[in-house]
């Protein structure tokens, strides 16, 4: 039987190592029929590890810093030497220094503020800007990139990446106007549930997020595997008509005002 992805070609931005989200979007989009590039910083290259992910899903990494639009078209160059146009682009990128460093969100460093927006958000704009300009997406071709709640509710901790997860959710909105209209590509966000990877144990107090969402959302937190499956279910044709999205993939967490757990447990307190 052909695979989900089956002759669909992509590019997979942000894969460091084997927790990543993109990581196991490489791996199961591989398993299902398609082919891509994967691309991150020089800096991670150097760590290693995503050359054993280039070996197993018979690829090669392009370096690329995703802010900056040489390295883009560099990137864009590869893709259209190999495969001509591609059918699906992953940003799954995010970075704060502002959080990295424990910056209290009331006292930001706004150098590393114009940092986080444009590793975490500006940088899908350049991504589709560069792939727009350059006609390098197949008609109905898909486009994602990944958020958190943060964009929508406060959570101490999560800093000045909220502001950048609501200008990404914002981008995917106004730059899927001209995709759709122009030929049928589709944008939209994930937004996923806190996940143990590098980016979101870099969260202070990311254990507390994440037992707390898995208690409350009536189905649990949802994994890193099961975040790939539904990247992969966006990119397939199942999904052609929905586009200008956030989507969330949270286990029902987004819908919870209160669970019967939550209410025991303050009863007893
Ligand atoms: N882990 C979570 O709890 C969680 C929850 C919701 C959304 N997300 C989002 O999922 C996405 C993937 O994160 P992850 O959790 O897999 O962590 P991760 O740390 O494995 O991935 C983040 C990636 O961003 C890359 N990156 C940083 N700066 C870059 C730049 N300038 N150019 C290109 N790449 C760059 C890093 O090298 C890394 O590969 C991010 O957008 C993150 O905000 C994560």
């Amino acid at each position: 039987m052909a695979g989900l992805l089956e002759g669909k070609k992509g590019i997979i931005f942000g894969a460091l190592d084997d927790q990543s989200i993109a990581w196991k979007v490489a791996l199961k989009a591989k398993a299902e029929g398609a082919e891509f590039l994967l691309t991150n910083v020089p800096v991670a290259l150097r760590m290693g590890k995503i050359q054993d992910l280039a070996e197993q899903c018979n690829t090669e990494v392009v370096p690329a810093d995703a802010t900056n639009l040489e390295d883009l078209n560099g990137l864009f160059d590869k893709a259209a030497e190999r495969y001509g146009k591609v059918d699906f682009i992953l940003h799954s990128i995010g970075m704060s220094p502002n959080v990295r460093k424990g910056k209290a969100y009331t006292d930001l460093n706004y150098d590393w503020m114009k940092k986080s927006l444009d590793i975490s958000a500006i940088s899908f704009h350049k991504v589709m800007q560069v792939a727009y300009q350059r006609d390098m997406v197949n008609p109905m071709g898909s486009i994602l990139g990944l958020s958190y709640i943060a964009a929508q509710r406060s959570f101490p901790g999560y800093g000045d990446m909220a502001q950048a997860k609501a200008m990404l959710e914002s981008i995917a909105r106004s730059f899927g106007y001209y995709w759709g209209a122009k030929n049928g590509v589709r944008v939209n966000t994930i937004s996923q549930s806190p996940t143990m990877t590098t980016a979101g144990s870099g969260v202070s107090g990311f254990d507390a997020f994440f037992d707390f969402a898995d208690k409350l959302s009536p189905l649990g937190n949802a994994d890193a595997e099961s975040c790939a499956d539904f990247c992969l279910a966006m990119f397939s044709d199942y999904t052609r008509k929905i586009t200008m999205q956030n989507l969330f993939h949270d286990g029902g967490f987004s819908s919870v005002g209160m669970t019967e757990s939550f209410i025991e447990s303050l009863s007893e307190s």
